[in-house]
């Protein structure tokens, strides 16, 4: 696909969203690791899919039919692309990464994982890659293991390695951190854990869209993420895992579309991927997050990791010149995110007065609180940016903390 030069005000005009007001201010919208923006191509996507195009897909011989099938199924294959994966039946369409993860779990865990088989993650998981293994390992009797990491957000690699033994079946890590912004040395990591035979899911959830990702060259079993954090539409997602892992495993969801065919005596499945994608999919969903790894694609993965490298830098900077604000995730090789805290100024105070200077940020345990307890804190404060960010806007977040400070002086 051909890319223009990156700019980041051409980009600005294709998010309607970044042009609405809050509290009559201009909106500052740095909560894109909660959720992105989306463009007006994605936009027009979804909407042109209901306005002309609904039908349902894989089962219709009436045009209509046939056009969503088309268009649904090369949404599959732009996902293919994106990720490099050497099959479209290697990506499954879900409703996001939770679901992906969930799928492994439920699906892989129940087939394949016995009593006293290991699962290791680390400590800086979103709880949607520590609970559905904790529920597996109370069905199952597997024995989950955690991978702690220093203080500066890094995974302590020797401590992760230690932890792989023969009873390593599973190693579910999470690729970059989305309260942290750690980017983990993951090719490595998967490369630790096959050494010892187990299969590796990454949550990809905080790295697609961000960061270029070929899962060849990185060699993980299965990678799960979330349309809505690609600049696509919620409540789709995907995840990727290898045909041959795939193939051994049995359906996640009975019904319809995953069957080849169904007597009350036997019921025989279908290929992949259609055999974990039971029931009508969000058709109008999938076509826009299509049209969100178009976007992508029009600008660059590698102009976009470049670009926000330089927004991560400064806004560090910018950051680090606030006396007393402490920055919680300080890892050499991290994501756009900073995570901060304010002496005796609780998170949600900060939040809500930065909400009243339009500038928008998550604030909270972003779902990771065994991140807080390591800090032994109960909450951050969280700007995330996109490559539609710009250093003006880091600097009215700089000016709105002082403020804030003011505030509470
Ligand atoms: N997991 C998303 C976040 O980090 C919702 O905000």
């Amino acid at each position: 696909m051909k890319q223009k030069p990156f700019n980041v005000e051409d980009i600005r005009k294709s998010f309607p969203n970044l042009k609405v007001g809050v509290h009559e201010k201009p909106l500052v919208y740095l909560d894109n690791a909660a959720t992105t923006f989306k463009p007006q191509s994605v936009i027009n996507a979804v909407a042109n899919h209901y306005k002309s195009g609904t039908s349902n897909v894989h089962r219709g011989v009436h045009t209509l039919s046939q056009q969503a099938t088309a268009a649904f199924e090369d949404a599959r294959n732009k996902v293919q692309g994106l990720l490099h994966a050497r099959k479209p039946c290697e990506i499954i369409f879900t409703k996001g990464t939770t679901e992906g993860i969930n799928l492994v779990a439920s699906s892989y865990g129940q087939a394949f994982l016995r009593k006293g088989d290991e699962i290791v993650i680390s400590e800086m998981e979103h709880h949607s890659n520590i609970v559905p293994w904790q529920m597996l390992c109370a069905a199952k009797g597997c024995i989950l293991k955690i991978a702690p990491f220093n203080d500066q957000g890094e995974l302590i690699r020797e401590e992760f390695q230690k932890l792989l033994t023969p009873k390593t079946k599973l190693v579910s890590i999470v690729y970059i951190s989305n309260s942290l912004g750690t980017i983990n040395p993951i090719k490595e990591i998967i490369a630790d854990a096959h050494k010892q035979g187990a299969i590796v899911l990454v949550d990809g959830a905080q790295t697609v869209g961000h960061l270029a990702v070929n899962v060849q060259d990185l060699d993980c079993d299965f990678l799960a993420f979330s349309g809505h954090k690609i600049f696509g539409p919620t409540g789709v997602g995907v995840l990727y895992g290898k045909e041959s892992l795939l193939d051994q495993m049995p359906p996640y969801q009975g019904g319809g579309d995953m069957i080849a065919s169904v007597t009350f005596e036997k019921t025989t499945y279908n290929v992949l991927p259609y055999k974990f994608e039971a029931g009508t999919p969000d058709v109008a969903g999938v076509i826009g997050m299509g049209a969100a790894v178009d976007y992508l694609q029009s600008i660059g993965l590698k102009n976009i990791e470049r670009y926000e490298q330089e927004l991560l830098n400064y806004g560090t900077k910018a950051l680090n010149a606030i006396s007393g604000l402490r920055l919680i995730g300080t890892a050499k090789n991290k994501t756009s995110i900073l995570s901060f805290v304010l002496p005796d100024i609780h998170p949600h105070d900060v939040g809500t007065l930065l909400d009243e200077e339009g500038i928008a940020i998550r604030t909270g345990h972003h779902c990771t609180q065994p991140v807080m307890k390591h800090f032994n804190i109960p909450a951050t404060s969280r700007a995330s940016f996109a490559f539609y960010n710009t250093s003006a806007e880091i600097d009215q977040l700089a000016q709105a903390i002082l403020k804030v400070k003011d505030v509470f002086r």
